[in-house]
This record gives C-alpha cells, structure tokens and sequence, in this order.
C-alpha cells in the first residue's frame, strides 16, 4: 500500500519524504487554508519536494469553472492530479480531464455507488473518506472493502485512495483490505511506529547493558 501524506505543511512533508514514507500528497481547500500560503506558491513547494502525484483540489462546482481551474492547477507541475467532487459536474470533468492525459483524484466519496461512477469516469483515485463515515456512527472501513470488491469483480484500474484517516488503525484495516493508497495526516503516520512493548523492551535492553560496563566501539 502506497502513503500519501494528507497536508500542505512543508515541514512534514520533507521530513517524511526524507525518510521515504511519501509517495505521494493530497492537499484540499482547508489544508491550503490552514498552511497559510497561496495554492499555487504552496502546491509548488509540495511538487518540488516530492515525485509522486500531488493532488490540487479545484473550487468551482460548475463544469466549466472546474476545467479553467483544472488548466491552472496541471500547470504547476507535471505531478499534479486534480482533485475534483464526486459530482455529476465533477465526474464530466474526470471524464474529460483524463482524456486530456491529466491525472484525477475524485474526491468526497461516501458510498460505493459514487465510486463506480468515478471508476467509470475513469478516475486515476477514488477518495472515500472513512473517518467521515465513522463521525456518523456507521463503519467507514466497510466502504473501503465494498469499493475493493466492486473494483476487482470488473477490474477496474481506478486506485482505492483511503482518506479521512483518523488513527493508526484505520491504516492497519484499509491496508488488510487492499486499499491501493492510504493518505494519512502526519501525526498519525508517525504514530505507526510506537508501541509500548518496544519502549518498554529498549529501556530493558539499556538497564541491563549499563550493567555490562561495555560500550560499542
Ligand atoms: C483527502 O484527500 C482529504 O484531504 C482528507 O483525507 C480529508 O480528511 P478529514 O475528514 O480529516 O478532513
């Protein structure tokens, strides 16, 4: 399973690229918002920094509105992926932006009947987002299995791009079920490592070779 990393924070981003966690980023309006900075200035710095697909979301909700704002968006880098709504305006412009070569991330998928139309509007992504769905007290994870199922009995190529990750264990149950992409915020990508066991067998492993009196070259 490939790790986007779902921020437009800089820092993060090159600190986890550097340790070769990111294969890709999803950004949309509200991490723009919270970086501070200018799309296209901040997607830029996102695109200089990692090789991956880059997602850029478009705001205009009208079709025509969305591909100007699609034009835009491809041009700051060649790994940009659009990011458009799973709407009908949304998927008009998957449909042609593929066609154009571009890649698309369709985005706010919350059942797995969207996410057949996007696979047949040829999406690159599909992006449910599970956390979402949790927030209503109904399994987001769930989705993800029914959209795998549906995917492989047709065999479409549309990526499964798990988003809206809250915790270390939605990444656990969307990798067993065979999501393609899983974005997850910074902070829970590096909580994947802890375990208390291992923290709790390193200061064991250190107590007792502070008794040795040796040291390591
Ligand atoms: C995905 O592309 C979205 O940017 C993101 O995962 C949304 O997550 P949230 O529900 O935590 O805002």
């Amino acid at each position: 399973m490939k790790f986007f990393v779902d921020t437009a924070d800089i820092k993060e981003i090159k600190e986890l690229n550097d340790l070769g966690l990111v294969d890709g980023v999803t950004t949309n309006p509200s991490l723009i918002m919270k970086s501070g900075g200018k799309i296209a200035d901040v997607t830029k710095q996102i695109c200089d920094i990692v090789e991956g697909p880059v997602s850029a979301e478009v705001t205009a909700t009208d079709y025509d509105g969305m591909m100007k704002q699609a034009k835009v968006l491809a041009k700051i880098a060649d790994n940009i992926a659009i990011k458009v709504p799973l709407t009908w305006d949304g998927l008009k412009a998957c449909r042609a932006l593929r066609s154009d070569g571009h890649m698309v991330n369709v985005t706010l998928c919350f059942s797995a009947n969207q996410a057949l139309l996007a696979a047949k509007a040829g999406a690159t992504f599909i992006s449910p987002f599970i956390g979402r769905i949790d927030d209503m007290g109904i399994d987001g994870v769930e989705l993800i299995s029914e959209i795998r199922t549906i995917y492989d009995n047709y065999g479409f190529k549309t990526e499964i791009l798990a988003a809206s990750i809250r915790t270390v264990n939605h990444v656990k149950q969307v990798a067993m079920i065979g999501a393609d992409v899983a974005t997850v915020p910074p902070a829970t990508l590096k909580a994947l490592v802890k375990h208390p066991l291992t923290d709790k067998g390193l200061e064991q492993f250190l107590a007792d070779w502070a008794k040795t009196g040796q040291t390591i070259g």
